[in-house]
């Protein structure tokens, strides 16, 4: 097995550290409480790369593997998780989607503009009947011959109202159930699409949250990515991509309240010398580590899978679960090592505990993981934990 990164992938790392720790980390606390916008932060991350960080550079992304895109998530979710989601939905369910299904047309129209930035994606499939039972899509696309009537609402939409781009879900065919799904691109600017207000969230708070309302919105045909009828394996198949962008994020805050923690457990004298040399405290930070580095091959992993063109559905979705439940255990873990600094916004990491529940619901919450892990592991779908390129891999 090979663990070391390449000079490429450290690089990558150390610009989305620096950049983290020097642009995003002085104003990360006024954001949140104000749930401001990062317009500024969403600007220095488009001319850094960071939104279209796999696209290829013909479309104006940096053409990078999985596995570096992983690791400048982590970084940027240790300090500001409202600009890795924003980040993740763009390059992962917006970019990559349109890049793997969409045409060439659909490609030079606007994943161009998406992948550096100028323009911003949202992805929009969740409804307020429609969550995790994502086939029961109510929004419908009705044939109209050349273009298609879209009608509906969506919620929860990352990146709803400051995106100039929705993937849409909608039903075309609802004979046909889930498989009569179209995922279609809507231009923002379009007769008919309605932004509903910003969500009031417990974390990622500066991210931008809204209701969308669709009302006889004009869709032409040629919006439609893939076949009739395959939006809903669309949405799938982004999703297992998009998981591994969420599993990032919970690795990197839970990296960064490890490492608050560490630092305020070595400065934090009690009972005459540091709290970090008292066992009840050194235990909590050997758990935190210990828990962090197996989370973290297993991002690291799911990444590389893609990028090796193998079967990675199963191991993003393993990843996720993973990784979102130790950002949790463990945010709460810090917040209780600081006490009652802790407890207040300076020290971050009250946030960092707000900002990781989300990882155990977005993207599929840790229920639907286990749905999908569960049903690889009962459809017979081997489980192999070591790959050669001699094997047939299905995981
Ligand atoms: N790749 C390709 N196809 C897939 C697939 C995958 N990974 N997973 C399922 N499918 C296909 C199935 O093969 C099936 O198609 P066929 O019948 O043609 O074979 C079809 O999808 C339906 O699958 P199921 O029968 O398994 O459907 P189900 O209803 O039992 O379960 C589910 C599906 C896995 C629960 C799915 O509904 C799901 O993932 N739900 C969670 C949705 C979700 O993650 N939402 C997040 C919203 S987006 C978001 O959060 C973005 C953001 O803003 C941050």
């Amino acid at each position: 097995m090979f663990f070391e990164l390449t000079e490429e992938q450290l690089a990558v790392r150390d610009a989305a550290r620096e950049f983290a720790q020097k642009e995003l980390k002085p104003g990360v606390i006024e954001r949140d409480s104000k749930m401001q916008y990062p317009a500024e932060q969403v600007r220095q991350m488009a001319e850094l790369g960071f939104l279209g960080m796999m696209a290829a550079p013909e479309y104006g992304g940096g053409g990078m593997d999985t596995l570096s895109y992983v690791l400048a998530m982590e970084e940027i979710s240790k300090v500001d998780s409202s600009c890795s989601v924003i980040m993740s939905v763009n390059n992962s369910l917006v970019c990559w989607g349109l890049e793997t299904y969409g045409t060439e047309e659909q490609k030079a129209k606007y994943l161009t503009k998406l992948a550096g930035g100028e323009w911003i994606g949202a992805f929009c499939l969740s409804e307020p009947e429609a969550g995790s039972d994502a086939t029961s899509q109510r929004t419908t696309a009705v044939d109209m011959g050349d273009y298609y009537l879209l009608n509906g609402t969506k919620n929860w939409i990352t990146n709803g109202g400051k995106s100039q781009l929705h993937i849409v879900m909608a039903q075309s065919h609802p004979e046909a159930g889930h498989r009569g799904i179209n995922a279609l691109l809507v231009e923002t600017s379009w007769d008919g699409v309605t932004i509903g207000a910003k969500e009031d969230k417990l974390g990622i708070r500066a991210s931008d949250t809204h209701t969308i309302m669709y009302s006889d919105v004009k869709v032409p045909k040629a919006n439609r990515i893939g076949e009739d009828g395959f939006g809903f394996k669309f949405a799938m198949k982004t999703l297992a991509g998009g998981r591994i962008g969420i599993a990032a994020q919970a690795l990197g805050i839970a990296g960064g309240a490890y490492e608050l923690a560490l630092e305020y457990s070595k400065q934090r004298e009690a009972f005459g010398k540091p709290i970090s040399k008292h066992q009840a405290i050194a235990f909590k930070l050997a758990d935190m580590a210990t828990e962090i580095e197996a989370a973290k091959l297993m991002v690291y992993r799911a990444a590389w899978l893609k990028d090796q063109g193998m079967d990675y559905d199963t191991a993003s979705a393993m990843a996720k679960l993973y990784a979102s439940e130790v950002a949790m255990r463990h945010t709460v873990e810090a917040v209780q090592i600081h006490g009652g600094y802790g407890y207040v916004k300076e020290y971050h990491v009250e946030r960092l505990m707000r900002d990781a529940k989300i990882t155990q619901i977005y993207e599929g919450t840790s229920e639907i993981q286990r749905v999908v892990i569960s049903r690889s592991i009962l459809e017979g779908q081997l489980y192999l934990p070591v790959y050669s390129s001699s094997m047939e891999h299905r995981i």
